[in-house]
C-alpha cells in the first residue's frame, strides 16, 4: 500500500482507529453497502438471520440495536422497523392477507389503515367489516376471517375495547390479533401478557414517530412480535419491498427512548388535570379520556391498565350542539400554544376538529363536534389559561 496514490489512500486508510470505544450513544452507521468477510461468509448468510449484516437496507448495527430496545419495551421478542407507523400497519396487511380473505377493523380505528383496506378491497378483492370495540358480540368472524385490527384506545374518539374479550374471541376462532399499540407505547399495558389470564396478541404495531420520537421530528413505525414464524413473515415482505430506516432516524429515536416513561408520565398527568378542568366547562357536552369513570370502555381501561394506571396524553372533547363549525374552528384559531397538528408525542401541545360522521358505524351517535387535543409537556397552568381565553373568544 505503500505506494498507492494519495486519493487511494483516503478511500483505503493504511491505519484503522480502534474499534473498542464505549459511550452511553451506540453508533451511527450509514451504509449501503456492507462487506462480507469472505466469499464464504457471503454465502452462508441468508435474509432470516437474526443480524443480517449483508445491505445497508435490511439493517446495521444502529437500526437493529432500536429493534432490539423497542421489542424490549414492547415485552416482544422480535422488532422488525418501517419508515413510518403507517408503513409497518401495511407490512402487516401486506404480508397477511389474500385475496378472499376477511379483516375485522374497529369502527374507530386510525383514519389512514381504514382507506387502506379499502384500497385492498378493490385492488384484491379482501373483505372488510367493522365491529364495535366496545361489544366483543359485534365480531362475528367467519371461516374466511384472518386478521383483526385492535386499537386500545381509539386515537379519535378515545373508547378503551373490550381487549379481553376481542383477543379470547379471535384466539377461538384462529384468528390473528394484531394491535396497533401507539397510544399505549408499550407502557400503559404489555400487549403480549396483559390480563389475569396473561392474554397476548399476536402483533403488535407501534408509530415510532410518537412517544418513542418524542420530538416530533421523526417517523418511524415497529412491527413487534413474540413468533418467530410471524416475524419472518413479515419479514420477508419487509426485504422483497425494499423498506428500511436511516442510521440517523434510528439513533434519534435511541436518544429519546431512555426518557420516555418520564415523559409518557407527565403528559398522561397533564392531560389527566386537564380532562378534570375540562369536564366542569359549560360549553362541552363530553370530555372523552378512558380514565374518567363515565368513559366509554373506562371498565375496560382499569382491566387491562388499571395495574400501570397509565393512559397516553390524549383528550378529546364535544362541544354541545349549539355550537356551530365556524364557532369550534375559531376556538382552534385562538389557541396559543395548543399548535394546530396531528402527530402526537411530542414537547408541544396539539389540537385537531374532527368530523366524526365518518368516523364510526351508525348507531354511535355523538352529539356535537369532536376537538382532540394531544397534550404535551407544558405547564399545565399555561395550558388551561390557553384554553381559557381561547373559550372566552367564542
Ligand atoms: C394510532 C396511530 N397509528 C398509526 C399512526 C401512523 O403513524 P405515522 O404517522 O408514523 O405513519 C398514527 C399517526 O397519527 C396513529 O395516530
Amino acid at each position: 500500500m505503500d505506494k498507492s496514490c494519495a486519493i487511494t489512500r483516503l478511500i483505503h486508510p493504511e491505519k484503522q482507529v480502534p474499534q473498542k470505544f464505549g459511550s452511553v450513544q451506540p453508533a451511527v452507521y450509514r451504509a449501503s453497502t456492507v462487506f462480507f468477510e469472505s466469499t464464504q461468509a457471503m454465502r452462508n448468510r441468508s435474509w432470516q438471520d437474526d443480524y443480517d449484516y449483508s445491505y445497508g437496507l435490511h439493517g446495521t448495527p444502529t437500526t437493529y440495536a432500536l429493534a432490539d430496545r423497542i421489542a424490549a419495551l414492547e415485552g416482544g421478542e422480535y422488532c422488525i422497523l418501517a419508515p413510518s407507523g403507517l408503513s409497518a400497519i401495511n407490512l402487516v396487511n401486506f404480508t397477511f392477507l389474500q385475496q378472499g380473505d376477511e379483516v375485522w377493523l374497529p369502527d374507530n380505528i386510525y383514519g389512514p389503515n381504514k382507506d387502506l383496506i379499502r384500497q385492498l378491497k378493490t385492488q384484491f378483492g379482501i373483505d372488510y367489516f367493522l365491529y364495535d370495540p366496545l361489544d366483543a358480540s359485534s365480531f362475528t368472524p367467519s371461516a374466511k376471517a384472518k386478521l383483526i385490527w385492535l386499537e386500545a384506545a381509539g386515537s379519535v374518539t378515545l373508547e378503551f375495547p373490550d381487549l379481553v374479550g376481542l383477543v379470547e374471541k379471535a384466539q377461538a376462532a384462529n384468528v390473528l390479533t394484531v394491535l396497533d399499540n401507539t397510544w399505549g407505547a408499550g407502557l400503559a399495558f404489555c400487549p403480549f401478557d396483559f390480563s389475569a389470564e396473561h392474554l397476548s396478541v399476536d402483533i403488535s404495531v407501534h408509530a415510532l414517530t410518537k412517544y418513542p420520537s418524542g420530538g416530533a421530528d421523526v417517523l418511524m413505525g415497529s412491527i413487534v412480535t413474540r413468533q418467530r414464524n410471524l416475524h419472518l413473515a413479515v419479514l420477508r415482505t419487509h426485504t422483497l419491498q425494499g423498506i428500511g430506516v436511516g442510521g440517523d432516524d434510528a439513533e434519534r429515536i435511541i436518544r429519546s427512548l431512555p426518557s420516555i416513561q418520564l415523559r409518557y408520565a407527565q403528559q398522561d398527568s397533564n392531560a389527566r388535570q386537564l380532562a378534570a378542568w375540562l369536564s366542569q366547562q359549560d360549553c362541552f357536552a363530553q370530555v372523552l379520556h378512558p380514565a374518567l369513570p363515565d368513559a366509554k370502555g373506562h371498565a375496560f381501561w382499569q382491566q387491562v391498565c388499571g395495574e400501570s394506571n397509565r393512559a397516553a396524553g390524549l383528550v378529546s372533547v364535544l362541544f354541545k350542539p349549539e355550537f356551530s363549525l365556524q364557532q369550534v374552528d375559531a376556538f382552534c384559531d385562538a389557541l396559543r400554544l395548543f399548535k394546530l397538528g396531528y402527530s402526537w408525542g411530542g414537547p408541544m401541545s396539539l389540537v385537531m376538529p374532527y368530523q366524526l360522521e365518518h368516523m364510526r358505524q351508525p348507531g354511535h351517535h355523538y352529539e356535537g363536534l369532536l376537538v382532540r387535543f394531544c397534550i404535551g409537556l407544558e405547564a399545565i397552568d399555561d395550558l388551561v389559561a390557553d384554553l381559557q381565553q381561547a373559550l372566552q373568544k367564542i
